[in-house]
């Protein structure tokens, strides 16, 4: 076997996981007070692999799950995620039905097909067409044009969508229906892709086949764009993270919920994790700030109970009691992080927390004996985080990094020129009255006696979460190939640990120079 280069000269400077924390066991470490040290490689980024499992049924192809708040993970951002390979975990700030339908939406989505396209009405004016585009910042101008019962009558073309047109009605500026290649949804098969494929092929020029059923109803799109993204995806190193029946992941978060006379409704959540598994859901956060408390490991027993198969996830916890506690009730994956997130103030209301690192140290100790995951949770603010938060733990959950992105609840607001999201902590007044206080601990109609733990907020609109996870996923894939590590396992092993100062984070980040585009 070919020997490692190293030298025992790094040894006291570049620690282990077990030397490094135990050395500063009375401090906790937080992803800035830290970096990680080279070591020789022969893997190159490119050929790294970061496949996690977090359950025996639950397999991710990149270790990123989008968090269950109310202005970030909704289907169309769950749907994002597991078309990347990861995974997004629906918020409980809805009603129980629309959750069910949330999780219908992600498992019956044809990757491709766009089940519901933005259509338009034969009585409006270009120029309306136009303000929808600038308003909800589309990336595209060709839309179907539908009747008021969703009869297709023409399809408008993105050439004619333009200020000198504005005054003119859609009826005149369509293309009209008999001119409309379509395909009927019966005939699209097994494989819609494979036969979009093969009807752009053969109709040069066409780069939009509408759907329609008997009746002529538009009920769905699909593009040429899409298509070739698809094809091309099939042979890509990162897949989509799907179930056993080819259907995308799903994951659900919900509340230990209560009664009217305070205790664990144990029915009631029976009853709505029944329904969500029946419409396909791969996995369930029982999700709360505390996750060390009779409630919440009550409700994952009374869970493990009724779903032997199906994947818990549990949390938060800071601590390896913790842990141990929430595997010991039956869950498989525990959340760490308590007060790390960027809207989060519980460490300023409550006092409570530990930084991250260190809480997910002490936590990785307690669920490697236990033989469950740990998913690190809150707190990543660049890709550097991620890798770091991955030397620990199984996969990173994400809330803040992706509030901005098209795929998430909400529109954009514009503040003197510049775009922007709202983003709120689950703990916020506002999320709260929503619906999220039980996971605060607090009643349903919290009043100004509670102490809000979040604050609500504005990301700066991104664009699509594709090239946010692509930026995340370039900087996990150069720290592996800096510590040699060909997969998370290796990761995990060889990471090597030092202190930073504060002078040696200022150094980290550009400095001395005017900075014209931002890297990371
Ligand atoms: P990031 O840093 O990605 O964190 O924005 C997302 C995570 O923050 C947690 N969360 C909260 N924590 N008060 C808190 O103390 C809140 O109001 C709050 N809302 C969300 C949650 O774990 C999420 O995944």
């Amino acid at each position: 076997m070919a020997t490692v280069p190293n030298s025992s000269f790094d040894e006291p400077f570049f620690q282990s996981a077990d030397k490094f924390f135990t050395a500063n066991c009375n401090t906790g470490l937080t992803f800035d007070d830290i970096t990680l040290a080279t070591l020789y490689s022969e893997i190159l980024p490119r050929d790294t692999q970061f496949d996690t499992v977090l359950a025996e049924n639950l397999r991710l192809n990149i270790p990123v799950i989008s968090s269950d708040m109310d202005t970030v993970t909704e289907s169309r951002m769950a749907i994002a995620m597991a078309l990347n390979g990861g995974l997004g975990l629906l918020h409980y700030n809805m009603p129980e039905k629309q959750q069910l339908s949330e999780v219908s939406r992600v498992k019956n989505h044809v990757h491709g097909l766009i089940q519901d396209p933005i259509k338009v009405s034969p009585d409006q004016l270009v120029g309306d067409v136009l303000g929808m585009i600038e308003q909800k910042k589309f990336g595209f101008s060709t839309f179907p044009v539908v009747d008021g019962k969703g009869k297709l009558v023409g399809l408008l073309p993105g050439h004619v969508v333009k200020p000198r047109y504005a005054q003119r009605k859609i009826a005149e500026a369509m293309q009209p229906r008999a001119q409309i290649q379509t395909i009927n949804k019966k005939e699209l098969g097994k494989d819609p892709i494979a036969r979009a494929d093969k009807f752009f092929t053969e109709n040069l020029g066409i780069h939009k086949l509408l759907v329609v059923d008997d009746e002529d109803n538009l009920c769905g799109l699909i593009t040429l764009n899409d298509v070739e993204h698809i094809t091309a995806e099939r042979t890509a190193q990162f897949k989509p993270a799907r179930d056993a029946h080819f259907r995308l992941i799903c994951g659900a978060a919900i509340s230990a919920t209560r009664n009217a006379f305070g205790d664990l409704d144990k029915k009631r959540i029976l009853e709505h994790v029944n329904n969500l598994v029946e419409r396909g859901l791969d996995v369930v956060a029982v999700s709360t700030a505390h996750g060390f408390t009779k409630g919440v490991g009550d409700t994952v027993k009374v869970l493990r109970d009724a779903f032997p198969e199906l994947p818990i996830i549990a949390g938060n916890v800071t601590s390896a009691a913790g842990v141990d506690f929430l595997a010991d009730c039956g869950a498989n994956a525990i959340k760490v992080g308590q007060g790390p997130a960027s809207i989060c103030t519980t460490r300023i209301v409550a006092g409570i927390g530990i930084p991250q690192l260190t809480a997910l140290y002490v936590c990785s100790l307690a669920a490697a004996k236990k033989k469950v995951t740990i998913l690190s949770d809150g707190g990543i603010t660049k890709s550097g985080d991620v890798v770091k938060a991955l030397t620990l733990s199984h996969a990173v959950i994400c809330g803040g990094i992706f509030a901005g992105c098209d795929e998430t609840p909400g529109d954009i607001v514009e503040i003197s020129g510049s775009h922007y999201k709202k983003y709120r902590g689950m703990g916020s007044m506002g999320a709260m009255k929503a619906g999220s206080a039980a996971r605060y601990g607090h009643g349903k109609n919290p009043t100004q006696k509670v102490a809000p733990e979040g604050i609500e907020a504005l990301k700066e609109a991104c664009g699509s979460v594709d090239l946010v996870l692509a930026q995340l996923i370039g900087g996990i894939q150069s720290g592996m190939g800096y510590l040699g590590a060909a997969n998370l396992e290796q990761l995990r092993a060889k990471a090597r640990y030092i202190r930073v100062t504060a002078a040696g984070m200022r150094e980290a980040a550009p400095h001395d120079v005017v900075e014209l585009k931002t890297g990371y």
